[in-house]
């Protein structure tokens, strides 16, 4: 792995070794097989391509000082997929069988693991496919669970530098009572549009209002949003945000450090308000936001101006990223060792 840069990694997709696969035919999953293809085999009736009987997760392994590969909290990972199953009628997969996946598929593509000083991280993509064809609108009777890695940076050019998001009403990315609360493709889809705009137009991220009322922030498209005022944690509680793996750990961090919690419906106008924003996610880690740009309102609501990220958000991510890379005491449990 000579003509790597490790520190320099886009967050993208990068060739590697192996993934892991898993089928689930006549009602039951099968053994965990190992592949070095970067292909499926595929029918072209399956409900996955037509009706978007799809849900995937995003998580992260990374090789501490100590030279150790930890995983964060993958077994909230797999329960999230559960959650999506559910919601899109996919076959539940045990989690057993994703934690099981997800340490063969890092083992042996080990030597992708960026070093522990680049400051990257091997991507974990866990993907549930509905295979069996339909052509009715009728949930599959066969799945493929896929597993593969990529080596990556961060998700959010800067990385941990803050940057505007803007809110578009003309948007959402999920309704009311629909996926917002589960991971599937469709979700992502229909966040294209609004996304490839505010990214023209400079913005890191759309930062989305709830569907129903537009009057409550829900989230941004790739992560969840939080902000701190005083020593006051405040993160949106609504029916059409992802729950955010990464979210729980600062609600927690955040209240091991002595703050308040609230998790609740946050009105826009409260936006003027807080101290900082930021948002959170596996791929962003926290991305503090600079500046948040109401652009149907002509608003503009700003959390930093000299391109540093507010205190506690530094704190908050020096935190987390410490546990995961082994710096911190794992206090709560969170991290699984690859050996
Ligand atoms: N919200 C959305 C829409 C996401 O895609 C993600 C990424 O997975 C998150 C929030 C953050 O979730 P997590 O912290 O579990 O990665
Ligand atoms: C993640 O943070 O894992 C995500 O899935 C966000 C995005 C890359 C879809």
């Amino acid at each position: 792995m000579e003509n790597v840069n490790w520190s320099e990694l886009p967050f993208g997709y990068m060739k590697t070794d192996y993934n892991v696969r898993c089928y689930y035919r006549d009602g039951k999953w099968g053994e965990l097989e190992v592949s070095s293809s970067e292909i499926i085999n595929i029918h072209m009736a399956a409900t996955c391509l037509h009706y978007g009987q799809e849900a995937f997760e995003g998580l992260k392994a990374y090789r501490g000082r100590d030279g150790k590969i930890r995983v964060f909290r993958m077994d909230e990972n797999a329960k999230r997929l559960q959650s999506s199953s559910r919601g899109i009628m996919l076959a539940e997969l045990p989690v057993t069988v994703f934690e099981e996946a997800v340490r063969k598929v890092v083992k042996l593509n080990e030597r992708f693991i960026p070093p522990y000083e680049s400051g990257s991280s091997l991507y974990i993509r866990p993907l549930l496919l509905g295979m069996g064809a339909q052509v009715g609108v009728k949930p599959a009777n066969d799945y493929l669970f896929l597993v593969f890695v990529t080596p990556v940076g961060p998700y959010f050019k800067g990385g941990f530098k803050p940057s505007p998001v803007c809110i578009m009403r003309e948007y959402d990315r999920a309704a009311p009572l629909g996926t917002g609360t589960i991971k599937v493709g469709g979700n992502y889809a229909a966040s294209l549009v609004a996304g490839e705009k505010a990214h023209k137009e400079g913005y890191a991220a759309v930062l989305y209002l709830d569907p129903k009322e537009k009057k409550y922030i829900d989230e941004c498209g790739p992560a969840n949003f939080f902000a701190i005022r005083g020593k006051t944690y405040i993160t949106p509680e609504s029916h059409s945000i992802l729950p955010s793996i990464t979210n729980k750990s600062l609600i927690q961090l955040a209240k091991d450090m002595g703050f308040t919690v609230e998790r609740r419906p946050v009105p826009i106008e409260e936006l003027s308000t807080f101290d900082e924003a930021a948002e959170c996610g596996t791929a962003a880690v926290v991305a503090p936001i600079s500046r948040i740009d109401d652009l149907d309102e002509n608003n503009s609501y700003i959390y930093s101006k000299d391109g540093k990220p507010g205190a506690v958000c530094e704190q908050l991510y020096n935190k987390l990223r410490g546990i995961q890379y082994g710096d911190e005491p794992d206090l709560h449990n969170w991290v699984s060792f690859i050996e």
